[in-house]
């Protein structure tokens, strides 16, 4: 590292690791390469897909920066690192959904690739242990992780962030099909897009293929083994750059 040292390990999860740096208010990401499905359930690690997971983050938290949505991203480190603002992330994950497919249709009747308009908001809860359960509005107050401005500023984000990707993505043959994202507040109290934004959180349909099983540009490739993996990310990284302006680098 240059800009920064690495200070003790903060957190882990399954796709990366937090670091805290000798930097106030400033930690380090570790994009690992290692990729899990179905609750951790299925596992393998992927060579590159932390390199590509970041670049391709790195390019869309700028794109939304300027669309004036908050980030907690502050620039690139080395390959598969990035230093980003400390968060207080908020327990839930933060699905919105443009297009019918995965555990949508699996739970309910309605066909995979029906078009849902308005987009589908939906709210799961944090915690692994419990599967990332579904909540309805009534469980979210219930559980009383967020007060009711703040679920009122979660939904307005996320609906923002998905007219931000979608353009980005639509800009270059991608359907944006679903993505999860999940946020957090600073130390002084404001709402930031946290976490990652990739084809680990996304669905991604391409446009150019009209077969059902290779339009996917995502992680449905792993968990439904369909191989191409490492192809699918780095043919999104590649259109995602050839629109966007190099990302920063921090220091
Ligand atoms: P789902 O159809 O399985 O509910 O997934 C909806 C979206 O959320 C899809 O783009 C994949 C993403 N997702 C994650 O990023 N992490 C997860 O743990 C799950 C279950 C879904």
């Amino acid at each position: 590292m240059t800009a920064f040292s690495l200070g003790s390990l903060l957190y882990e999860g399954k796709a990366k690791r937090v670091f805290a740096t000798d930097q106030p208010d400033r930690v380090a990401v570790e994009f690992k390469d290692d990729a899990t499905a179905f609750n951790a359930q299925k596992r393998a690690s992927l060579a590159g897909k932390g390199a590509c997971n970041c670049l391709i983050s790195a390019l869309i938290f700028e794109v939304l920066e300027r669309r004036g949505i908050a980030t907690h991203y502050l620039g690139l480190a080395e390959e598969r690192w990035m230093v980003v603002r400390p968060v207080q992330v908020v327990p839930l994950e933060v699905v919105v959904r443009n297009i019918a497919a995965g555990s949508l249709c699996r739970q309910l009747p309605i066909t995979e690739g029906t078009a849902l308009e308005p987009p589908l908001l939906d709210l799961y809860y944090k915690d692994d242990g419990l599967g990332d359960p579904f909540l309805s509005e009534a469980r979210l107050e219930r559980l009383g992780v967020v007060n009711p401005d703040q679920r009122q500023a979660i939904g307005e984000m996320a609906l923002a962030v998905n007219l931000g990707l979608r353009d980005l993505f639509g800009s270059v043959d991608l359907e944006l099909v679903d993505f999860k994202i999940e946020l957090g507040f600073a130390s002084d109290g404001s709402l930031l897009l946290a976490d990652e934004i990739s084809p680990d959180t996304c669905r991604l349909w391409d446009r150019r293929q009209s077969d059902s099983s290779d339009r996917i540009l995502d992680k449905d490739r792993f968990r439904q083994d369909l191989g191409g993996v490492m192809e699918a990310y780095g043919e999104v990284l590649k259109r995602v750059q050839g629109v966007c302006p190099e990302p920063r680098v921090y220091g």
